[in-house]
């Protein structure tokens, strides 16, 4: 069949929109009719060679939609289920799957590291020649074909553009907090970051009852929505030292827990500094490959801190989804106010612009 698709071909350059052929699911796969599709910073980085992936491919990794037709020996989702495609398949049954960390598991690395399913070929072609997968997600396309084990199921009357943002920048950043930090409640955080991701790490420890909540970030409108998001206090990075202002704030202890949404080692080492004794710095944001930073090690030693990361929220999507749709239905997690704005899939150009001037929280196409 054929499908309109938003094509990177080379970095630096725009998406490309065309009309691509998707071939049918093969054993273990689906057909996803795209309902919506999240603008994240990841694919930009993509784009701006940042992160390499395999090209030219159909980008996006955030996304929803409904199954359209199934493979064989699919079992867990049928035609006319709204999922939710997840940017790490997982098999279910290795040392990480089995322990509660699916995002680590091998076959997700290889669909992300050849941009081809397990099988090693590709559902998409344009003019006879191979497309790549982005993920094994491709949500920017009105049709993808994804394995059925990376799909979650969601409510049927959950709307297709908010559950979009749960597939990265919610289970992301929440996660992070719940999973991979095990925010305590009555604790004193720093959030480095308050885009999309960054601000689901906001409301995230503002769930799990942080008492304080200290958000930085460049520019005045993100900070502004960090304070609706839960921040206690906002720090603006091009005018204020964040590390003084962070160590001021918290009566010269640091934070007990700092998290790093933007990718960049210099704020990356600020995340380092401004915690304290038995502090953890969780680093969320993505760096280039080839990124390092320096850390004075003795206060790893006699301050017992802790420097880690977390890819997609530490998660276990089959459990964490499930519960953000609770929260959110419970009116505990902000997904309304979160999309700030919504395109019609031919503006994804436009929609990713908007995301480098730095406008809204989190944007989707819409097919
Ligand atoms: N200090 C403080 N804030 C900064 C700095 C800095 N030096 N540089 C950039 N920022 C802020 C931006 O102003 C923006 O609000 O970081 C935020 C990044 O947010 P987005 O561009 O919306 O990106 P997002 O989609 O949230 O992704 C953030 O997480 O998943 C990864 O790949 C993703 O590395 C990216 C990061
Ligand atoms: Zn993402
Ligand atoms: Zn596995």
């Amino acid at each position: 069949m054929k499908a309109k698709a938003a094509i990177l071909f080379e970095v630096g350059k725009k998406l490309d929109l065309r009309e691509v052929e998707v071939e049918p699911p093969r054993t273990g796969e689906v057909l996803l009719k795209m309902g919506a599709a999240g603008i994240c910073h990841s694919d930009l980085h993509v784009m701006t060679g940042h992160l390499v992936a395999p090209l030219p491919a159909i980008l996006g990794h955030e996304g929803s939609g409904t199954v359209a037709e199934v493979g064989p020996g699919v079992t867990n989702v049928k035609p006319g289920d709204r999922v939710i495609p997840l940017w790490r398949l997982s098999c279910g049954i290795c040392e990480y799957c089995s322990d509660s960390r699916p995002a680590l598991c091998v076959e997700g690395t290889q669909i992300r590291m050849t941009g081809r399913l397990l099988d090693g070929s590709t559902r998409f072609k344009l003019d006879g020649k191979e497309i790549k997968h982005f993920a094994g997600v491709s949500s920017f396309s009105e049709y993808s074909v994804i394995p059925a084990r990376a799909l979650v199921k969601i409510p049927a009357d959950f709307p297709l553009d908010r559950a979009a943002l749960l597939g990265c920048g919610v289970i992301t950043g929440v996660g992070a907090v719940f999973n991979a930090a095990r925010v305590k409640p009555g604790s004193r955080v720093a959030v480095f970051g308050a885009g999309g991701v960054g601000i689901n790490v906001i409301q995230g420890a503002a769930i799990a009852g942080a008492e304080k909540i200290i958000a930085v970030d460049l520019l005045p409108n993100k900070l502004d929505f960090a304070r609706r998001f839960g921040a206690t206090h906002t720090i603006n990075a091009r005018e204020t030292n964040p590390v003084e202002a962070i160590k001021a704030l918290t009566g010269g202890k640091g934070v007990e827990y700092a998290f790093e949404v933007i990718g960049q080692p210099a704020t990356i080492r600020q995340a380092y500094d401004s915690m304290g004794k038995r502090g953890m710095a969780v680093v969320v944001g993505v760096t280039p490959m080839t990124a390092e930073i320096s850390i004075p090690i003795m206060t790893l030693v006699f301050e017992e801190r802790v420097l880690t990361g977390s890819v997609y929220g530490s998660s276990r999507p089959w459990i964490d989804i499930p519960m953000l749709i609770n929260l959110y239905q419970a009116g505990k997690l902000k997904l309304d106010e979160l999309l700030t704005a919504r395109y019609p899939f031919s503006q994804i150009n436009e929609a990713y612009e908007a995301l480098e001037r730095g406008e809204g929280l989190r944007s989707v196409v819409t097919f």
